[in-house]
């Protein structure tokens, strides 16, 4: 960690994947983190192993009173909000021409406002204190579309590519870093919103993905450095991953 002062990160998607594997290499950096998602269950086994340093706050991130509760509650407990991680996320991939509206609105919600809700909650606060730090866990798919059936996930992503820039840009002057960190393909639980089965989703590949651990370690690259220092965007791929 360049940066040794202990900070509160609230990380949500925390119940599985990326978030989790966030959660732990802050918190094991000394950091405080607050867990949310929804699945209470996941985040409370989690705390458990993380100890005083977690607090588990389950959170529908598309209930905007929710996000405005979970915030508030973080900085009850632990007095201050320092890192806000954005990384709750889902995928549901079909042919535009083939794929329930339902499911866009879905991953609008959650990828798109459910980003936004947390994140105005949170800056409110950041922006009183003049410091504190939001990272969004985007996906190369906010840069491109790396494959067919992706339209909509790739456009709720781009939409993460727009808010990421222009809230920095907000936050000129207010003491608060915006870092968008995009990875490429990942081993998580993610595909099985849209395929039963993970591994065999992973096994089509021929490339190995990268492992949630990869991707935290952008993130707590990022939240390490000192305030003087703002990372703006990582962009990681496996190194066989052609787009
Ligand atoms: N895996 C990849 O290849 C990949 C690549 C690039 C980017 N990403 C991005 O990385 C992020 C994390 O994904 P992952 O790969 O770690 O997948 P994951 O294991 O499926 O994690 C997704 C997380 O989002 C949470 N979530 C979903 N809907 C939610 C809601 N309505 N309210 C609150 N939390 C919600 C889930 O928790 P609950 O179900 O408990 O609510 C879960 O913790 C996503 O934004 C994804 O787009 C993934």
């Amino acid at each position: 960690m360049h940066d040794s002062i202990v900070k509160t990160a609230l990380v949500t998607g925390a119940s599985s994947g990326i978030g989790a594997a966030t959660a732990r290499r802050l918190a094991g950096e000394g950091h405080n983190v607050i867990l949310t998602a929804r699945r209470r269950d996941r985040l409370e086994d989690l705390a458990h192993e993380l100890g005083d340093s977690a607090l588990p706050i389950p959170t529908d991130v598309t209930d905007p009173d929710a996000c405005a509760g979970l915030v508030e509650r973080a900085i009850e407990y632990f007095g201050t909000l320092d890192v806000l991680v954005n990384n709750a996320g889902v995928g549901l991939y079909d042919p535009i021409a083939e794929a329930d509206p339902a499911d866009w609105r879905r991953m609008f919600d959650v990828n798109v406002l459910g980003v936004l809700h947390v994140t105005q909650a949170a800056v409110r606060h950041m922006i009183a204190r003049r410091t504190g730090h939001v990272v969004f866990v985007s996906s190369v798919a906010g840069r491109r579309v790396p494959y067919p059936h992706g339209a909509v996930y790739a456009a709720t992503k781009h939409a993460i590519t727009a808010i990421s820039e222009g809230l920095r840009l907000d936050m000129d002057g207010q003491g608060v870093r915006v870092t968008n960190v995009e990875p490429g393909l990942v081993r998580t639980e993610f595909p099985t919103s849209s395929y039963t089965d993970a591994d065999e989703y992973y096994a089509q590949k021929d490339y190995a993905p990268l492992e949630a651990e990869d991707v935290a370690t952008a993130v707590a690259y990022a939240v390490g450095l000192p305030p003087s220092v703002s990372i703006n965007e990582i962009l990681l791929r496996p190194s066989k991953q052609p787009n």
